[in-house]
């Protein structure tokens, strides 16, 4: 009989999964890495959760500023998410070598992605150990989000954003708005 670690290769059956950096800046320092490990976790109040490596630079910057930003990106930045997936802070300034463009946040010190179609102000809530991955939970503090993505109703539009989404490895691709359907019950 195969491991299972082995038979679920690197644990990507469920994907595609959409991208976010996920980052934090602290005592001068800012860094984000790609995200696909992401979830909403509750609506009231607002938490998010990221699950991020303790191998990650990224880790360190988070836990030691107690707040983060995540922001999603769409199809056209898929060569951002890739740097900043395959690069580490542990070795380069990211922000600096890949020209990442950074805003100011409504409400915490760590900066937004100004490439996100839609990012979260997040305070650190908690941080719970899943064996080789740390969940950080943030309560979603303040939204930014590029005029004309969403409808009233918060409801993505592909006409105007194509998602980033991921399928493992070094591979992506994006929706197919021609799909999209408004489906009721009855
Ligand atoms: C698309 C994509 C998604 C990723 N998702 C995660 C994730 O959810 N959690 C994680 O710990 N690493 C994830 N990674 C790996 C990190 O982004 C990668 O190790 C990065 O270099 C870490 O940067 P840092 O060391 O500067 O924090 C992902 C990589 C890619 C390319």
């Amino acid at each position: 009989m195969k491991n299972i670690r082995t038979q679920l290769k690197r644990f990507q059956y469920f994907y595609p999964y959409t991208v976010a950096l996920v980052g934090a800046s602290v005592g001068g320092q800012v860094n984000f890495m790609s995200c696909a490990w992401h979830t909403a976790l509750s609506f009231d109040p607002p938490l998010f959760g990221v699950l991020v490596s303790r191998k990650r630079f990224s880790h360190g910057i988070i836990s030691k500023a107690r707040e983060f930003t995540v922001n999603f990106l769409s199809f056209e930045r898929v060569k951002l998410s890739a740097q900043m997936g395959r690069k580490s802070g542990h070795d380069l300034d990211k922000v600096k070598e890949f020209k990442l463009r950074l805003a100011r946040s409504k409400v915490i010190q760590s900066p937004i992605v100004e490439e996100a179609y839609v990012s979260f102000e997040c305070r650190l809530a908690e941080v719970r150990a899943y064996g080789d991955h740390d969940l950080f939970v943030g309560e979603v503090l303040a939204v930014h989000e590029e005029p004309g993505c969403f409808n009233a109703e918060g409801i993505l539009n592909p006409g105007k954003v194509r998602p980033l989404l991921y399928l493992g490895s070094d591979f992506y691709l994006t929706v197919d708005q021609d799909t999209l359907k408004h489906v009721l019950p009855d």
